[in-house]
């Protein structure tokens, strides 16, 4: 029997081609494990009215260690139109099935790691003034909190009386009292201390066991004053049982600023959901954008591990396909990590260093050409050329510590 039981959720759209990819590496690295294919994503709601079926939350509950290549989501009438005609006007809701992962097994602490191959093309350079560049090899994760905040799902469009009555009572919302219902809508924002105290802990953890000199909490406290301010407060509480590390602050729209003039600055930075979010897709733009944006989504019991990017439907009939497989080769990765398998996760991210440095094997993105069907044509290499050329050093590498 194998050690592990990964449960694998393709989804829609390019996840069904960057996730075989992945398990190709981790067989390679000799990751002793069994794959459980799951269903998830846009036909299991149009077929089914639950984009996130039972069979595959009781996988998840079984076997704990999921791998997810990406879904389709779309806005509730385009929904509700797709659904399968005999389950139309039944109640069926959509909600994304990757928030209502993270929620039903309290995935909370989503850690995104941004750190730049060197040779990356698609690396952040500065312009010095005395006309040169500098090209800082930015290193940052974000942890984000992954189950509550803006994404907690606790909204409403013309909200119910009681809600309604209820929000009256705070003395802002006058401003909005005479406002029709089916004119108002309310999202709310939700954020609780044991959340925040779990992923700001998980951020210091990080920057300890990485020799960080420091952890960026970044929120909006001056102006979203109970839950920013909670998450603030949180992290100066947190930040007393680690003496050796500093905690700085920053609000979400200057640090979107910042590290656009200086990333390297920013090795760790924690966040509420949303901001957390918007944070780690920003930062992915400075190592290569979404080809290379991993992320793990992480509870006490279950942790899944998914590219940040989507389904890139443009990309998905294309044969063959085109988008680049590291981010979810990456995601792989981190799952090593989390298992405890720290030698094999350090040679995939060696055995992908390699292939970036040497420039020979590059994607569309890569390459700054368009991607579509022509982008083979014009140089660039196919998904599972990417893979390839990773599975080549894997196959060349001497594993560390092996004699030659
Ligand atoms: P997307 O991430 O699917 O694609 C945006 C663009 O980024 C693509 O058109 C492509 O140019 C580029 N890109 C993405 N992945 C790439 C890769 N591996 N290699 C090279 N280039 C890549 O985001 P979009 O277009 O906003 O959304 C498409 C669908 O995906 C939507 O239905 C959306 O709701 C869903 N989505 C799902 C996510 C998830 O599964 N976690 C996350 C983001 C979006
Ligand atoms: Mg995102």
């Amino acid at each position: 029997m194998a050690k592990y039981t990964v449960i694998t959720m393709p989804g829609d759209g390019i996840g069904n081609q960057v996730l075989p990819e992945s398990i190709r590496v981790l067989k390679e690295v000799g990751f002793d494990a069994e794959y459980i294919h799951a269903d998830i994503g846009w036909e299991c709601w149009c077929n089914q009215g639950n984009a996130l079926p039972d069979r595959t939350i009781e996988l998840l509950t079984r076997h704990k260690l999921g791998l997810f290549g990406a879904i389709t989501s779309k806005p509730n009438k385009e929904a509700q139109a797709e659904l399968k005609p005999e389950l139309r006007g039944k109640g069926y809701v959509y909600y994304s099935p990757i928030v209502t992962m993270r929620q039903r097994f309290n995935l909370d602490i989503c850690m995104r790691p941004c750190i730049a191959f060197a040779g990356n093309p698609l690396n952040y350079i500065r312009k010095r003034a005395d006309g040169g560049f500098d090209e800082p090899l930015v290193d940052t994760t974000v942890f984000r909190q992954g189950t509550e905040g803006m994404y907690c799902g606790v909204e409403w469009t013309n909200p119910p009386d009681n809600v309604r009555s209820a929000l009256n009572t705070h003395p802002k919302f006058k401003a909005f009292a005479g406002i029709p219902g089916p004119e108002l809508a309310v999202s709310l924002r939700i954020i609780t201390k044991n959340a925040a105290r779990r992923i700001v802990t998980a951020a210091f953890e990080y920057a300890k066991k990485r020799g960080f000199k420091g952890v960026t909490i970044c929120e909006k406290p001056n102006v979203v004053r109970e839950t920013s301010g909670m998450m603030e407060e949180t992290a100066r509480e947190v930040a007393r049982n680690y003496p050796g590390i500093a905690l700085w602050s920053t609000n979400i729209d200057a640090q979107l600023m910042w590290l656009n003039k200086n990333p390297e600055d920013y090795n760790v930075v924690v966040s509420s959901n949303l901001f957390g979010d918007i944070l780690s897709d920003a930062f992915a733009g400075l190592v290569g954008g979404l080809g290379f944006a991993a992320s793990g989504n992480i509870g006490d019991e279950v942790a899944v591990f998914e590219p940040t990017h989507g389904s890139a439907p443009k990309y998905a009939e294309l044969n063959p396909p085109i988008v680049n497989p590291i981010a979810m080769i990456l995601s792989a990765a981190m799952m090593l990590d989390h298992v405890g398998e720290h030698a094999k996760a350090e040679r995939i991210r060696q055995a992908i260093a390699e292939v970036v440095r040497e420039g020979r094997v590059r994607t569309y993105d890569m390459k700054r050409i368009p991607g579509g069907g022509k982008s083979i044509s014009q140089g660039a290499a196919s998904t599972i050329q990417m893979a390839d050329a990773i599975l080549e050093k894997l196959a060349k590498a001497v594993p560390v510590g092996a004699a030659r």
